[in-house]
C-alpha cells in the first residue's frame, strides 16, 4: 500500500471498503470538519486528500502539500477549493456531479412546495396547540400548480428542476449564460435577462455554482424588482444570496418567502434573525442527501482519488493537468 490519504469525515461504509483496499486511509472521526490547522499539518504528509465541501483548501494548504497527487471532494461545487493553485501545482481535482442531480431537484421542489403552502408555519401551528378548527382563511399560502417559475443557472439542476415544473404546468423563464434551444422546445421555457426574470416570476429557484460572478447575485437591488409574494429558493451556495438583504426583504415585505437549504454564513447560527421569521423557512443543507446519491458521490470520490493517485485521468475532474 504505497500511498497515503486523508479523508476528512467518514465516507458510507461500501466507500471506505472501497478504499481502504486501495491505500492506507486515515479518516478524521469527528461530525465536524477538522479544524484547518489539522488539515494543513495532515496534508503536508500524505498523496492523496478527499475532502467535503466544509473544508477550506486554500492556496496556502495546497502550496505546502509537496507529496499531494490529488484532491478528490464529495460534492459537485467546489468552491472551497483553490482551483487556481491547485493548477499551478498541477494537481487533479476531482468532484461529483450528475449522481446528485435528481435527489437536489426534488429537494428545490420540496422547497417550493414547503415555501409556497407555509408548511413550515402549518407544522408549527397543529403542534404548538393552535389549531381550533378549520379556517376558511387559514395559514393561505400560493399556488404553485400553473405559476411562473423562474430559474437562475440552467445547468444539470436546473434542467432537472425545469422538467419537474413542467408537471405542475409551469411556465419557466430561465437566465444562464448559454442558450438551451432543445430545452426550450421541449418545455417552452425562456432565457430572458435577469432583471426581467426577477419582475415577472412568482418563485425563484438558485442552481448557480458561487464564484465571483455570482456572489451577491441576489441583494437588495435584486429583491426590489420581485413581486410581493414571491418566493426564493436556494439550493446552490448561500453566498449567492446576500444575507442581510434577504432579511430585510422578508421583514418589509418585498418578497413573500425565501426556503434555504444552504445560508450565508453555514451553518447559520441558530441565534440568527432568520429563524425568527414566520416566512423563512431554513434547512441544513440537505440538498443531495438521499442513501442512494451520497452514497454514489462517495463510490465516485474514491474512484476520483484512486485515478489521481496511479496518474490516471480522474473519472469526473474539475481540473486535469
Ligand atoms: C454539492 O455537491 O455541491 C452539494 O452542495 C452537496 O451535495
Amino acid at each position: 500500500m504505497p500511498f497515503s490519504v486523508f479523508v476528512t469525515r467518514h465516507l458510507t461504509p461500501e466507500a471506505e471498503d472501497k478504499l481502504n483496499a486501495f491505500c492506507q486511509a486515515e479518516y478524521w472521526p469527528g461530525e465536524t470538519p477538522p479544524p484547518y490547522q489539522v488539515l494543513l499539518e495532515k496534508t503536508r504528509q500524505i498523496d492523496g486528500l478527499l475532502c467535503l465541501l466544509t473544508d477550506s483548501i486554500d492556496a496556502d494548504l495546497i502550496n505546502q502539500a509537496s507529496q499531494l497527487k490529488v484532491i478528490s471532494q464529495v460534492a459537485v461545487g467546489v468552491d472551497n477549493i483553490d482551483l487556481g493553485a491547485a493548477e499551478q501545482r498541477g494537481i487533479p481535482v476531482g468532484h461529483t456531479p450528475d449522481l446528485l442531480t435528481d435527489a437536489t431537484a426534488d429537494l428545490a421542489f420540496a422547497l417550493i412546495l414547503a415555501a409556497a403552502r407555509r408548511l413550515g408555519e402549518a407544522i408549527d401551528y397543529a403542534r404548538s396547540g393552535r389549531w381550533q378548527t378549520w379556517g376558511l382563511t387559514t395559514l393561505l399560502g400560493e399556488s404553485v400548480y400553473g405559476s411562473t417559475l423562474g430559474i437562475i443557472g440552467m445547468g444539470r439542476i436546473g434542467q432537472a428542476v425545469a422538467r419537474r415544473a413542467q408537471g405542475f404546468d409551469m411556465t419557466i423563464l430561465y437566465m444562464d449564460n448559454s442558450e438551451h434551444p432543445t430545452l426550450e422546445n421541449e418545455l417552452g421555457a425562456k432565457r430572458v435577462p435577469l432583471a426581467q426574470l426577477l419582475e415577472d416570476v412568482d418563485i425563484v429557484s438558485l442552481h448557480v455554482p458561487l464564484n465571483e460572478t455570482t456572489a451577491g447575485l441576489i441583494g437588495a437591488d435584486q429583491f426590489k424588482l420581485m413581486k410581493p409574494h414571491a418566493i426564493l429558493v436556494n439550493t446552490a451556495r448561500g453566498a449567492v444570496v446576500d444575507t442581510d438583504a434577504l432579511v430585510t426583504a422578508l421583514k418589509t415585505g418585498q418578497i413573500g418567502y425565501a426556503a434555504l437549504d444552504v445560508t450565508d454564513p453555514e451553518p447559520l447560527p441558530h441565534t440568527h434573525e432568520l429563524y425568527q421569521l414566520p416566512n423563512a423557512l431554513i434547512i441544513p443543507h440537505i440538498g443531495s442527501a438521499t442513501r442512494t446519491a451520497r452514497n454514489q458521490m462517495a463510490l465516485l470520490a474514491v474512484d476520483n482519488l484512486v485515478a489521481g493517485l496511479q496518474g490516471d485521468p480522474l473519472p469526473k475532474a474539475v481540473y486535469q493537468p
